[in-house]
């Protein structure tokens, strides 16, 4: 009897060691495979970005300090076409049809409303404090807004501004020009002293940069465009034809090049930068490459805001260009890490000193290693100040191609300025849903 009492307990005994030998087994398992496994075998996570050619080159130096501080992130710059819309237009058919391979959204300042109202953009407003914000220039903050909510933090700011050759008008005794008249009047006389082939070169191409050196002119004749809280159209109205009249006159007058209709900023660089030209209408881009060693142009350059009608006062277009959190980003957690080191005072201050960008910190306008290399960057921040944004409507890529459209047909002289600019005032009323001005 006692015999087989023993015996059983042995036998409860053994198949309790080997079920705890197996739960032991189980568990060891589950820890290999939830922890250390992961941990040998993980590959870094690659958050994709893509972003204009041009604007493409300084990143890969703080991309790699940003690699370095991560060990686990990589970023992966995909350089795209130059025109900011045709940027646009790749995000814009990535997020329509769904599997988007990008992970961070280097947006334009004009993008945010269209791209958050499609809901495209995670939302970034509990991740910054209202204090992190206030180091940053009230307008590109404005521009990364979107109904309350904030979708984009500033990389860069922009402004559009006036570049001349000093050297020349010293050599004409001429001072800078304020008007549009002074610019035309310099512009002839250094031509015909044979100082220069061109007097002004801007961006006539039908794309996003049309409109945004249009509104600069457009400004200075005290017009607008669409006003973004009443929704008011200024297309038809007479300081409209006038500031096509003066695109249309520099031309006619032999003052720009007849190619200037299908250039870009990269064009109207280049023939700036051979010394071909008195004065271009730009971004701040072009201030380091103008002055770069091998550039014929070196040192003979100085920048001012726009030019303006007599009475009247200039406008710079704001620019500028920010980074969101696509929404469909399987990694949001590193592609805030990644926006929170581009965004820091040092990554800004190396970008700005290899590309000549304009800062969105604004304490890096008076930034002494800054300003020995760019001295004109305490004045850049009066001008980013005072610049107009171009209307912050979830519309506005369709009301800008509508403008591009018609501007480029009157500028071409394939329809009268008068013509053009009423057809694209009423397409423009139709997008928005309003009625027209009498
Ligand atoms: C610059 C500006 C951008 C603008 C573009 C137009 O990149 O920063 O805001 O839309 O030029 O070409």
């Amino acid at each position: 009897m006692l015999y087989r009492l023993v015996n059983k307990l042995k036998k409860v005994i053994q198949k309790y060691q080997r079920s705890r030998l197996a739960i032991l087994l189980v568990f060891a398992i589950s820890i290999t495979l939830l922890f250390i496994l992961p941990a040998l075998t993980q590959s870094p996570v690659t958050l994709n970005l893509l972003m204009t050619a041009p604007d493409a080159q300084p990143w890969p130096s703080i991309v790699k300090d940003f690699e370095t501080k991560n060990p686990g992130i990589r970023v992966n710059i995909i350089e795209g076409p130059n025109a900011t819309n045709l940027i646009e237009d790749l995000y814009t058919s990535a997020f329509i049809l769904g599997d988007s391979p990008y992970d961070l959204v280097n947006m334009d300042v004009i993008w945010t409303p269209k791209f958050a109202a499609a809901g495209w953009l995670l939302d970034l407003t509990d991740r910054i404090s209202k204090e992190e914000l206030a180091a940053f220039s009230p307008k590109d903050v404005e521009g990364g807004r979107y109904e309350d909510k904030l979708y984009r933090i500033p990389i860069r700011s922009d402004a559009g501004m006036l570049y001349y050759r000093k050297d020349l008008l010293e050599q004409g005794g001429f001072e800078a020009p304020e008007t549009f008249d002074d610019l035309i009047k310099i512009s002839k006389a250094l031509k015909q002293q044979g100082k220069a082939k061109w007097g002004y070169l801007w961006q006539g191409r039908q794309y996003e940069g049309l409109a945004a050196m249009f509104i600069e002119v457009l400004q200075g004749y005290g017009g607008y465009w669409i006003n973004p809280d009443t929704l008011e159209v200024g297309l038809d109205r007479p300081e409209t034809i006038q500031a096509i009249q003066f695109l249309r006159e520099t031309v006619n007058q032999g003052i720009s090049p007849p190619g200037v209709t299908t250039y870009q900023e990269e064009e109207t660089r280049r023939l700036f930068q051979s010394g071909q030209a008195v004065f271009l209408r730009s971004w701040p881009y072009v201030w380091p490459l103008a002055n770069e060693d091998d550039s014929p142009i070196k040192g003979k350059i100085a920048i001012k805001p726009m030019v303006h009608a007599a009475g009247k006062s200039e406008g710079a277009c704001l620019g500028g260009w920010g980074l969101g959190i696509a929404k469909s980003s399987k990694h949001p957690a590193e592609a805030w890490k990644a926006i929170q080191y581009f965004t820091t005072v040092e990554a800004q201050r190396s970008f700005i000193l290899k590309a000549g960008y304009v800062p969105s910190r604004r304490e890096l306008f008076t930034d002494p290693e800054i300003v020995a290399k760019y001295n004109h960057y305490p004045q850049l921040l009066e001008v980013v100040d005072s610049a107009v944004l171009r209307p912050a409507i979830a519309q506005y890529a369709q009301a800008s191609d509508i403008l591009q459209r018609y501007l480029s047909a009157a500028l071409t002289n394939r329809m009268s300025p008068e013509q053009a600019m009423q057809s694209a005032a009423n397409e423009t009323r139709r997008l928005l849903g309003t009625r027209g001005e009498s």
